[in-house]
């Protein structure tokens, strides 16, 4: 399973990159926003430090318009992709961006028929919003299944980018049903290495390792 960090914060990016646990970024207008960045600076910056794919949104809402704006992004690095919204003209602009070559992230899905439909059109990535999912009283998880299985039934390409991932039972559960991706903030990347008993296991064994008086050297 390949894990994106879902930020445009360069040094959280920096961070979990040195890890090796990283294999892409998503970013959209919200975080954008919130990190008080240049757009198409801020997502320079972040290409120079993943080889994976870096999702930089579209907001034109026209396929004419999703095109242009396409032309600037895809011409910032090569492992740009393009994030269209979840909408016929975001469909149409996927399936000519895709011929061409180029990736295409196809976000704001909140059904498997959508889910079917950007398959249809090459999407690259599908991100459905488990998180808004659920906060609407429907359970994220439930798509997420579905998906995988209509992309199993026709041997679609499409990767299934969980989005939206709110904890660490997000990760869990999208590992189990087979997604391809999660898409986390980082402080979700970073709980997914805590377990109360591993801090008490490392407390345990330094309090004896202590009482050997020895040292590693
Ligand atoms: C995905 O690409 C989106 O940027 C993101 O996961 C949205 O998450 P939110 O529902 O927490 O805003």
């Amino acid at each position: 399973m390949q894990f994106f960090a879902d930020t445009a914060e360069i040094d959280d990016i920096k961070e979990l990159a040195s890890t090796g646990l990283l294999d892409g970024v998503t970013t959209n207008p919200s975080l954008i926003h919130k990190s008080g960045r240049d757009f198409m600076e801020v997502t320079r910056e972040i290409c120079e430090l993943t080889d994976g794919p870096v999702s930089a949104e579209v907001v034109a809402l026209d396929h004419e318009g999703m095109m242009r704006e396409a032309e600037v992004l895809r011409k910032i690095a090569d492992n740009v992709c393009i994030k269209v919204p979840l909408t016929m003209d975001g469909l149409k602009t996927c399936n000519a961006l895709t011929r061409d070559g180029t990736m295409v992230n196809v976000t704001l899905c909140f059904s498997a028929n959508q889910a079917l439909l950007a398959a249809k059109a090459g999407a690259t990535f599908i991100s459905p919003f488990v998180g808004r999912h659920d906060d609407n009283g429907f359970d994220g998880m439930d798509l997420i299944r579905d998906i995988r299985q209509i992309y199993d039934n026709y041997d679609f390409d499409t990767e299934i980018l969980v989005a939206s991932i709110r904890h660490p039972g997000h990760v869990l559960e999208s590992a189990l049903i087979g997604a391809d991706v999660a898409t986390m903030p980082p402080k979700v990347i970073r709980q997914l290495a805590n377990h109360i008993l591993t801090d008490k296991g490392i407390e345990g064994f330094l309090a004896d390792w202590e009482k050997t008086g020895q040292k590693i050297a």
